[in-house]
């Protein structure tokens, strides 16, 4: 363990390594800092899902006034915001992120000061922080899970030898019974000067972009979502898988509790096969999803880090696919805090993003007029 690392169960000891913890210079420091404990969790219990979006004023006033600029990165997908700090949001910005998370999917915040004390914080503020079932994280730490590729280990490399580039597209932890909503990313090490770009899709505008039959063919079908690449993982790095990685059927398309448009939610990472059809049926129509996702170059932004850096996004209406083109030119570091979101479902009085769109334009135009 790293010298300047504490591993202690000593509440006010936690409480000061906490305070004090800072990645970016553990990770300066020490290269390697994530730990891997032997520890067993139970499975995760449902709860009632409050999104706070659902306090949010519409027109996101408390962040627009208190932003120096605001712009969109694409028409269907992407915000980036200059000065705000995340580490000191109030409540109303609070809220008012989570619709805009939810509208945009992905939102990013550059040159943020903020550390993991106040990344937990504010991940809380969302949902229950979900532990990874086996990802690293900093000792004492369970719920920020490391993210640095570390491709000079032969197990990481055996591990990613099996994969295209595609393979990357997915939405978090889908598997889950609740899977994750807002994710918070920081990063804060990047290998150069260019390399390790991620990219996120939007799920409205997948779903949008389907034919009237399709749309409708798709709001009935229901899809189990796997943790078996996560167990696949445990196996092939020997981490212990801390929780079990269970399997869950979610709708194809679900809607989202605070805008209320319907996403189609499936991704190649997670999503297995299409409930009651045959092996061959189900095939042809994930695949013929997975690619109108991952091709889907009109509705995802393809975004450029700068260090320290914190991108949030929606994981009920995206899907994102980390670039992994660095390996070779240097370290590459940040932490994700993921909380937890409701149990996916779909709703018939669901809207599409461009149907709600539209119409709320027109009523804007009636009320100009
Ligand atoms: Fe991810």
């Amino acid at each position: 363990m790293p010298p300047n690392v504490v591993d202690t169960q000593n509440a006010e000891e936690l409480t000061e390594y906490l305070e004090q913890l800072d990645l970016k210079k553990l990770v300066r420091e020490n290269k390697i800092y994530a730990v891997y404990p032997e520890v067993y969790y139970p499975p995760l219990k449902p709860y009632d899902h409050k999104d706070p979006g659902l306090l949010a004023d519409p027109k996101k006033a408390s962040i627009y006034d208190a932003a120096e600029k605001i712009f969109n990165l694409t028409p269907h997908i992407g915000t980036e915001v200059h000065g705000i700090q995340l580490s000191n949001l109030a409540e109303q910005q609070k809220n008012d992120l989570a619709l805009l998370v939810a509208e945009r999917g992905v939102v990013f915040f550059r040159d943020q000061d903020i550390r993991p004390k106040k990344s937990l914080e504010l991940g809380r503020y969302y949902g229950p922080l979900h532990i990874h079932n086996v990802g690293g994280h900093p000792p004492n730490v369970p719920e920020i899970l490391t993210l640095q590729i570390e491709h000079t280990d032969p197990k990481v490399r055996e591990r990613l030898s099996y994969r295209s580039p595609g393979d990357g597209w997915h939405s978090d932890i889908s598997y889950e019974l609740q899977p994750g909503g807002l994710a918070f990313l920081k990063i804060d090490t990047l290998p150069g000067e260019a390399g390790g770009d991620t990219l996120w899709g939007s799920a409205y505008e997948a779903y949008d972009r389907l034919s009237p039959a399709w749309k409708k063919f798709a709001e009935g079908l229901k899809a189990v979502h796997s943790g078996d690449v996560h167990r696949e993982t445990a196996r092939l790095t020997g981490h212990p898988l801390r929780r079990e990685a269970p399997d869950n059927v979610h709708p194809v398309v679900r809607v989202h509790p605070v805008t209320g448009w319907k996403a189609l939610y499936v991704n190649r990472g997670f999503t297995r096969r299409i409930v009651d059809f045959t092996r061959r049926e189900s095939d042809a129509v994930l695949n013929f999803l997975f690619d109108h996702i991952e091709t889907g170059a009109d509705f995802q932004v393809r975004f450029k880090w700068t260090e320290d850096t914190v991108a949030v996004w929606d994981n009920r209406v995206t899907y994102h696919n980390p670039v992994y083109d660095y390996f070779g030119s240097g370290l590459r570091h940040g932490y994700r805090v993921s909380p937890s979101a409701e149990r996916p479902y779909f709703d018939p009085n669901g809207k599409s993003r461009r149907e709600a769109l539209a119409e709320k334009e027109a009523a804007e135009a009636k009320t100009k007029s």
